[in-house]
């Protein structure tokens, strides 16, 4: 926006405009997963609108999109009461029960006709916004159900709750915060890093989040928020099914899954089918609510002291059981980590049987207090991986002793190593056996050096026979020591061979990424290989140059620069070069045309040109085309019926294109 003079009539009127602007982008992207323009296009009309704001401090209004990171709290929560209560549900876990239910109606609401709305339960936790004339007021949780925490800081955060609705009416919504497993695993993962105990479950991480102090802090988790109920006095709703309309009408985001049932069968049918398909949510749910639709049959009903008479829930079978600890082990992880694994009982869990699970580090264990001999309770819960989150310390046998981990590496034997500050201990032998078979089946991975057939059992295999003992060894394989090993025959001998051979002209951002330098993922390999574009040259770069770097900080660079100082793997690289890899990069580098450093990716069909096309506009103006979303990718061209690259684009933050603005890009008349 030019810095012209603008009067404060000009730039009210602009204010306005923008916030509409931003308003409506920011429900088509958190609220209905459809975005109509680039991040880079929404960011420009933030970055307009704070400006603006800076100037005008007097125009700022707490419904501002700019305003949904507010001050620190000092105090901590203020109790509010709530203007009616906030029940919970009673639970069901079988058909007999749900039809118990279904009786106690029917003896309610004699020769009625009752039909249902059926919703996924969503596993979060439950919260009351208040709206006055259509603006948000105030976000209070459940509490003891009379009484909730005043919120209002934390959930204002949440970019799919609605800063103002579309009537300018008093009116109360109540639904679920919850956090997508994506934000969980996120959380995690730094949690770990950080020596933090971690979250057992998306339910914990989302409370524990909402009743952060600090609004910023909240902002960076993820959070997001279904609604299901909605009063506005003297106009309410006269269903369920009427009232998930008007929400969604006014902006709020609901659940999408709902259904109309028109009688137990069918709701049954619903929670049948949602019990396998919610393996595919990026969200936890943990059953399904059976609600009254009409409510003039649910004010007849009425409620207990717990919970209203016309709806019930309808779990799904827990992923969570009970189990034995028979053993822990202690595994040795490619960059010589040291993890601590719970041999359990089998138990069976959400479909599947549980037999090992993770104690992420000595600190986790250390702090569970997890023995041998000990019941534990384990949960699966996003993760595919099961998690001890507790053990049952009244059923702990007598003579247990705390589990003392081991000083020297379970392995190779060699002393471990844990640095001041960090919770996890390493085997620092770079030959360590364990190390080596963890690296081999890492640089053999599909998103590293991609060889299909190199998995675990031959892997195994080929160190036992001593036929490798380091990474390069694997391009001196040969087809007859391959044809002897077990379950090998000529053809997938052959195949491997063949595997390896492709490999060998692999990209360089493959290769960094194979070879598995720590903190090194494949989004920093692709842009290590870009920038340096020769092995030799990101070999030789100094820690001081590796900051420079956008992304890498000073942990990564340190990392790095440690890594090819080792002797090994110097040896590692020129046995590597020995065996014919390609150490060259295929990225241009950033000081070439345009587009140089970016990676383009097409989905839908475009207008103007075929792909081929397409991509040679981009090569021609330095930039590079990539057949899928990968961690090179940084532009994606949406077109016509757009498939789910797309959604992949959305998920990893890329840069969305309509055909118009490419064809702006690449200086390209618009058809
Ligand atoms: S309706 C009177 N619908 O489950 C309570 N609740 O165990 C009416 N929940 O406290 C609640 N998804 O926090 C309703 N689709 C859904 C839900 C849902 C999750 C939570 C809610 C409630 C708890 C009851």
């Amino acid at each position: 926006m030019p810095s012209s003079p603008m009067t404060k009539t000009q730039a009210r009127r602009r204010i306005a405009a923008l916030r509409r602007e931003i308003e409506f982008h920011e429900k088509k992207y958190y609220v209905d997963n459809d975005p109509q323009i680039s991040d880079r296009e929404f960011d420009r009309l933030m970055k307009e609108l704070t400006g603006l704001e800076a100037r005008f401090p007097e125009l700022v209004t707490p419904e501002s999109p700019t305003q949904r990171v507010g001050e620190k709290l000092v105090a901590g929560f203020v109790a509010v009461s709530h203007s009616r209560p906030m029940l919970s549900l009673d639970n069901s876990y079988s058909v007999e029960e749900l039809k118990d239910f279904e009786e106690r109606l029917r003896r309610l609401l004699p020769g009625q006709d009752i039909r249902y709305i059926a919703e996924l339960k969503i596993d979060g936790l439950g919260i009351a916004l208040r709206y006055r004339e259509g603006k948000f007021l105030q976000a209070v949780t459940r509490g003891d159900g009379r009484q909730g925490d005043d919120v209002t800081a934390n959930v204002k955060t949440i970019k799919s709750l609605p800063l103002a609705v579309r009537e300018q009416r008093d009116l109360e919504a109540r639904g679920e915060i919850f956090l997508p497993f994506a934000s969980f695993r996120k959380i995690n993962r730094m949690r770990e890093e950080a020596g933090e105990p971690l979250f057992a479950n998306p339910r914990n991480a989302a409370a524990g989040s909402i009743r952060q102090l600090d609004p910023a802090v909240v902002a960076g988790r993820g959070l997001d928020i279904f609604l299901y109920s909605l009063f506005i006095a003297d106009d309410e709703p006269p269903t369920q099914g009427e009232t998930l309309r008007d929400l969604k009408a006014l902006g709020f985001k609901i659940n999408p899954h709902w259904r109309a049932c028109r009688d137990l069968g069918e709701v049954v049918a619903y929670w049948k089918e949602w019990k396998t398909k919610r393996d595919s949510l990026e969200y936890d749910c943990d059953g399904v609510v059976v609600k009254v639709d009409d409510l003039e049959q649910r004010r007849a009903l009425g409620l207990t002291a717990k919970s209203p008479r016309w709806a019930v829930s309808f779990k799904f079978p827990a992923r969570q059981a009970t189990t034995q600890v028979k053993d822990i082990e202690v595994q040795v992880g490619r960059t010589g980590a040291l993890t601590p694994v719970a041999v359990l009982e089998p138990v069976k869990l959400g479909g599947t049987t549980v037999s090992r699970s993770t104690l992420h580090n000595e600190e986790e264990l250390r702090r569970k207090d997890v023995r041998v001999g000990d019941t534990v309770l384990v949960e699966r819960s996003g993760d595919v991986i099961p998690r001890v989150v507790a053990v049952v310390k009244d059923l702990r046998p007598p003579g247990t002793k705390p589990f003392s981990f081991p000083s020297a590496c379970p392995r190779c034997r060699s002393k471990v190593f844990k640095p001041e500050g960090e919770v996890i201990s390493r085997c620092l032998n770079p030959s360590c056996p364990a190390r080596l078979r963890e690296s081999i089946l890492h640089f053999a991975s599909r998103r590293a050096m991609d060889i299909e057939g190199l998995g675990e059992a031959l892997v195994d295999q080929l160190l036992d026979k001593g036929l490798i003992k380091q990474i390069p060894d694997l391009y001196r394989l040969k087809i007859e020591d391959l044809e002897r090993l077990e379950r090998m025959g000529a053809k997938s001998s052959r195949n491997l061979l063949e595997q390896l051979e492709k490999s060998k002209t692999r990209d360089l951002a493959k290769l960094i990424f194979a070879l598995g330098i720590r903190h090194v993922g494949e989004r920093t390999a692709g842009d290590l290989a870009g920038l340096f574009g020769r092995l030799e040259d990101l070999s030789r770069a100094s820690k001081e140059e590796l900051v420079e770097i956008p992304d890498v900080g000073p942990k990564v660079a340190e990392s790095i620069s440690f890594f090819f100082k080792q002797p090994e793997t110097r040896t590692l690289i020129s046995r590597l070069r020995e065996a014919g890899l390609n150490f060259l990069s295929r990225t241009p580098a950033p000081a070439g045309g345009p587009l140089s450093g970016r990676v383009f990716v097409f989905t839908g069909s475009l207008a103007s040109f075929s792909r081929d096309e397409a991509g040679r506009l981009v090569e021609r103006l330095g930039g590079e085309t990539a057949a899928d979303v990968t961690s090179r990718a940084t532009d994606v061209v949406v077109g016509e019926s757009p498939g789910s690259k797309l959604a992949k684009a959305r998920k990893r933050g890329l840069v969305l294109l309509s055909e118009e603005e490419f064809l702006k890009l690449v200086g390209q008349p618009s058809a």
